[in-house]
């Protein structure tokens, strides 16, 4: 388990999560993306550092109303299997409680079983299918954690 810690997602971040975005995923969210996020009165990034201050991670969480979504989560390569993606989960889903959450959704590749595995800890649960979601025509298996009351699951994963 490496320790980090968590801190909100600023301007001064910008490079250093765009580089964990093109480490990440094979199309990275843009400086304009990662830009409206930080300043969306919805949205609530948070960065992971280590002690020596290296960037290990981020989340995009984000509430409309009562309704929340984790829009992102990346490790750095090196530092994953080390408990900082569980971090910064359990982190998102601690400030959703706090600001009256109803439920928190995502959306996850069906090949990404890792993470797949990492939200079904923490109780998220399959509800749908998005067809054709992804850039390459995967479709994406929407999650939704309830905290009033867990739905059904379908047999999605
Ligand atoms: C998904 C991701 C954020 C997980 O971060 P991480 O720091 O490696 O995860 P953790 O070390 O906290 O592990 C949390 C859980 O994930 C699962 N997991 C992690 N590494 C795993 C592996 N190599 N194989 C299987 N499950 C694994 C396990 O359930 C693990 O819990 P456990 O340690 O109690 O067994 C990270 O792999 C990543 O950045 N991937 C690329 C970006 C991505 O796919 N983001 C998700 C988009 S929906």
């Amino acid at each position: 388990m490496l320790k980090v810690t968590l801190q909100p997602v600023t301007e001064a971040d910008l490079e250093e999560i765009l580089e964990l975005e093109r480490a990440s995923f094979q199309h990275p969210w843009s400086r304009d993306h990662i830009l409206n996020e930080i300043y969306s009165p919805l949205s609530f990034p948070l960065l992971a550092r280590l002690t020596d201050g290296t960037c290990a991670g981020y989340i995009c969480p984000m509430l409309v109303l009562d309704e929340g979504q984790i829009l992102n989560v990346a490790v750095k390569p090196s530092c994953r299997g080390k408990g900082i993606g569980r971090t910064l989960v359990a982190a998102a889903l601690e400030e959703f409680r706090k600001r009256a959450a109803s439920f928190v959704a995502l959306e996850v590749r069906p090949s990404n079983a890792i993470a797949i595995a990492l939200y079904r800890d923490y109780g998220f649960v399959a509800t749908g299918h998005r067809k054709s979601y992804y850039e390459n025509g995967e479709d994406a298996i929407l999650m939704k954690l309830d905290f009033k009351g867990q739905k059904e699951e379908i047999h999605a994963v």
